[in-house]
């Protein structure tokens, strides 16, 4: 006969003291928040202290969590943070406030959204259904929150693989060559994909550009025909909706009219730039988005939120079940599929609280006006530099990146001059820029997609580039 314990035994783990361990690390967060609200003035690095700490061997006994909570706070503050305003390299996320505390309280609950989990289901479903409204992708959107942009377009090309050949998943290509359609300066995850899901990197046709850096539709359509005539398999087209390099954004319509011509799926990788169609500026480059079978929209760039929360939207979502959906022993299902059918990741976090909460708590109308914000401060930087003389600027930015240069005298060298200076940026820890090639060319690369940003932090760009460029004026390393 089994007896209860005569003690409770409680937690295996508890944590001592737990209500002020509380307290303090709303304090710290408080701090780092605040910290954020501007700029600072230069960007510490590890120093001996972090790395005797980081080079540590894993600890045996316990200590006291308050040390423990400063002491990774500390890490975080020399290490480099998207969220802060002057952040203009990559296109980063921005930490929102209310979406750490969804992060917090989500880790608390620690809800796997992948077999029933009662109303979480239900949320990370409205949250998708409120990307699709706010986006103008299709009021009742279908899809799922992944962990970045990467596993979203491997997701949807995932479906567009199973629709071009069915039976794929079981069965394999069968000797069928199969071929993926994008924009030369398409992002990388959509090769990657093309990588993993076997149709083969060198497959993925790289479509010249338009004048406006869109992918050519005559050029993409010609090569979906000639490879048909050549008995592959056209598996999707790959629009961009916003172009990691320049935020060049295909043109939808006329892709959509290629694809629906050829019954050829048409994936929108709009994980940087989608949420720009919500806006008044901007809405009318994402024409035809509607008509696209998918869309990734990543909220961990340009809705705010801290990483990770990518959303794939689908008109169909059977189409993503046909290509993920089990049965298994230890998940039986009815009628009724499981999350964890429609997409590859089993363990998933709740991480459409934070979008559900960001859009709870701040509305969709202040986040299109944070990105109507970000979308001026992008045509603020580019009259500042088509201005002036010391600068070269790249094109108009078509959203929020902008690509420019410092001019140089003849004899020196414009893309050493511009490595340098990029070299030179990262330094001094003022602003943060990126480096970028385009057309074999130097340039440096400012992106706006954080909320916390100001036109006074936009006026810092050319102000910290001009200064440095002056100091690094006649040193050896721009003469390489
Ligand atoms: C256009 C585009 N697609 C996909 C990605 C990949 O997104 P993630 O980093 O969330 O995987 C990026 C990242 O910058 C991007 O700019």
């Amino acid at each position: 006969m089994t007896t209860e314990p005569e003690t409770e035994q409680g937690p295996a783990l508890p944590l001592p003291d737990r209500e002020r361990v509380l307290e303090h690390a709303e304090e710290l967060i408080l701090s780092a928040w605040r910290s954020f609200d501007r700029f600072r003035p230069h960007q510490p690095l590890p120093d001996d202290r972090h790395l005797e700490l980081l080079s540590a061997p894993v600890p045996t006994a316990p200590s006291d969590p308050i040390a423990a909570l400063d002491a990774a706070a500390d890490v975080l503050d020399v290490s480099i943070a998207q969220t802060r305003p002057r952040f203009f390299a990559y296109i980063g996320s921005s930490g929102l406030e209310i979406g750490v505390l969804a992060d917090a309280l989500m880790a608390s609950h620690d809800v796997n959204v992948a077999v029933s989990s009662g109303a979480a289901d239900l949320l990370e479903a409205q949250t998708v259904r409120w990307v699709g409204q706010f986006v103008g992708f299709d009021d009742e959107a279908g899809g799922l929150v992944a962990s970045g942009g990467t596993i979203s377009n491997l997701t949807a090309l995932t479906a567009a693989r199973e629709r071009a050949i069915p039976g794929f998943r079981h069965e394999g290509a069968g000797g069928r060559r199969m071929a993926l359609y994008c924009s030369a300066e398409a992002h990388y995850s959509v090769r990657r994909a093309a990588e993993v899901l076997g149709i083969g990197g060198n497959q993925v046709r790289g479509i010249e550009l338009d004048s406006e850096r869109r992918m050519a539709i005559t050029a993409c359509a010609q090569a979906i025909d000639r490879d048909r005539r050549a008995g592959m398999v056209p598996v999707a087209v790959v629009a961009t909706a916003g172009t990691t390099l320049t935020g060049a954004v295909d043109d939808l319509e006329g892709l959509a009219d290629a694809c629906a011509e050829r019954d050829v799926w048409l994936h929108v990788d709009g994980a940087y730039g989608l949420p720009a169609a919500a806006t008044r500026t901007a809405a009318h480059l994402f024409k035809g988005l509607s008509r696209a079978d998918s869309a990734t929209v990543d909220a961990h760039k340009w809705l705010y939120v801290p990483k990770a929360c990518s959303v794939l939207l689908v008109h169909d979502l059977a189409a993503l079940e046909h290509a993920f959906s089990h049965h298994e022993g230890y998940l039986p299902h009815g009628e009724q599929l499981h999350a964890v059918d429609r997409t590859l990741e089993y363990s998933r976090p709740l991480n459409g609280l934070k979008l559900w909460l960001a859009f709870t708590v701040h509305g969709a109308d202040a986040i299109r006006t944070a990105v109507e914000r970000n979308l001026h401060e992008a045509q603020l930087l580019a009259s500042l530099l088509a201005g002036d003389e010391r600068f070269e600027l790249f094109a108009e930015p078509q959203l929020s990146a902008v690509c420019f240069r410092r001019r140089t005298p003849t004899g020196l060298s414009p893309d050493a001059v511009n490595e340098a200076l990029a070299r030179a940026v990262a330094a001094d820890g003022r602003i943060l820029l990126a480096p970028a090639e385009v057309d074999g060319r130097i340039w440096l690369r400012a992106c706006f997609v954080n909320h916390r940003t100001t036109d006074g932090d936009v006026y810092a760009i050319p102000e910290v580039v001009g200064e440095l460029s002056e100091t690094m004026a006649g040193t050896a390393e721009v003469r390489r």
